[in-house]
């Protein structure tokens, strides 16, 4: 009985612990960047970046996450909110390899994004790519 009992409390503990887990996930802020950094990054990606992901409808990178999937990758079609959601989710880290920019340049195609769809051109890739690594180089660390 008393070893019945030790294992239901650990079993709590453990519930406890991914719950608390859970929660601190949830509550992620990837985002350090100082406040002009992050203004002159949201026009940087509204010009350079936006007009990428949001090309090619249901079947470009806002259209397809926008709509109803199952994600991490949550986007609304406003660029403000989509950039922020972003910056904090970790979608910009380098190094990452759930960044965006190596989905979009994965070789395995399972994992290569747009989904179902054709490579981005190189240069379009260079262009994610580099803005992701200036704003690697200015985030706070
Ligand atoms: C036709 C639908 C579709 C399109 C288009 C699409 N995606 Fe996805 N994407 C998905 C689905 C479904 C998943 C979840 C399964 C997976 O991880 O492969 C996903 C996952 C992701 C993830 C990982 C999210 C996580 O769970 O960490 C990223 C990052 C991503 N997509 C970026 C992009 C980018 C960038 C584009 C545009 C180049 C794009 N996607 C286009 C459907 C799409």
């Amino acid at each position: 009985m008393k070893r019945l009992r030790w294992l239901v409390l650990s079993q709590c503990a453990v519930a406890a612990l991914a719950s608390w887990q859970l929660l601190f996930a949830g509550q992620a802020n990837f985002d350090k960047l100082g406040d002009e950094d992050r203004k002159t990054f949201a026009a940087r990606f509204e010009k350079e970046i936006w007009p990428l992901m949001t090309r090619d409808g249901k079947k470009g990178c806002v259209g397809c996450h926008s709509g109803k999937i199952v994600a991490a990758l949550k986007l609304t079609g406003d660029m403000k909110k989509d950039f922020q959601f972003l910056l904090k989710e970790g979608f910009f880290l380098q190094d990452d390899d759930g960044n965006l920019v190596a989905r979009v340049s994965a070789k395995d195609t399972s994992r290569r994004m747009p989904k179902g769809g054709e490579r981005w051109a190189e240069k379009d890739i260079q262009m994610l790519r580099k803005f992701i690594a200036d704003i690697d180089s200015k985030q706070k660390k």
